[in-house]
């Protein structure tokens, strides 16, 4: 520990770790300043604005989680479910699984309609097992990287909200890389993928 950090310079070509810009790098290199420190939500505003347009959403609630994907999943299952209430998890890879273990340990009651790797859901399997769970959220991964699939997400936010079902997506994977219309998505608006 008192040698100092040495990391060489590889290239990465995985779906994760990846490379970052060097302006990303630069960044992590500035002076740290306080939570509460007025540039210190200038910086977190103006980040809230990047995501927002990642997402493609005008929602408020928009928040940057400082921490791994895997801590944003966990974050999200552990402030939406209450411990007993059903959850309905769409596994055809290994991120659904990893979300349904989350679930588990929260407490919930887990229901798995699994597929094998990089199996497609329709939107009436979603729909048959809403009804038959009825689930307070159900998760689905956009970019399931353990099998190379981009899952379509049009038209499940609309039969979320009809069963006043919170719709949970994984996009850690996919963002940036394939398109997600979030607020138009989630109203049931269709939207060609591949725009
Ligand atoms: C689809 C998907 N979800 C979640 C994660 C977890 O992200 P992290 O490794 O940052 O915890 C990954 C990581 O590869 C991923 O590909």
């Amino acid at each position: 520990m008192l040698r100092p950090l040495e990391a060489p310079l590889r290239h990465l070509f995985g779906p994760g770790p990846s490379n970052v810009t060097p302006r990303i790098l630069a960044a992590g290199s500035r002076p740290i300043i306080g939570h509460m420190h007025p540039e210190m939500y200038e910086i977190m505003n103006d980040i809230k604005k990047g995501i927002q347009y990642a997402f493609q959403t005008e929602n408020n609630m928009t928040i940057a989680m400082s921490g791994s994907g895997h801590a944003a999943m966990e974050c999200a299952v552990f402030n939406t479910v209450e411990p007993g209430e059903s959850v309905l998890v769409a596994i055809n890879g290994i991120w659904g699984e990893r979300v349904a273990e989350i679930a588990e340990r929260s407490g919930a009651n887990v229901h798995r309609m699994v597929k094998a790797p990089g199996g497609y859901f329709s939107i009436k399997e979603i729909e048959q097992a809403i009804e038959k769970h009825k689930p307070v959220l159900f998760f689905l991964t956009h970019g399931e990287s353990s099998a190379g699939l981009c899952h379509p997400v049009d038209g499940i936010g609309d039969i979320c909200r009809k069963h006043n079902c919170l719709f949970l997506v994984d996009t850690v994977a996919s963002l940036g890389a394939a398109p997600i219309f979030m607020d138009k998505q989630m109203k049931g608006t269709r939207c060609n993928q591949s725009t």
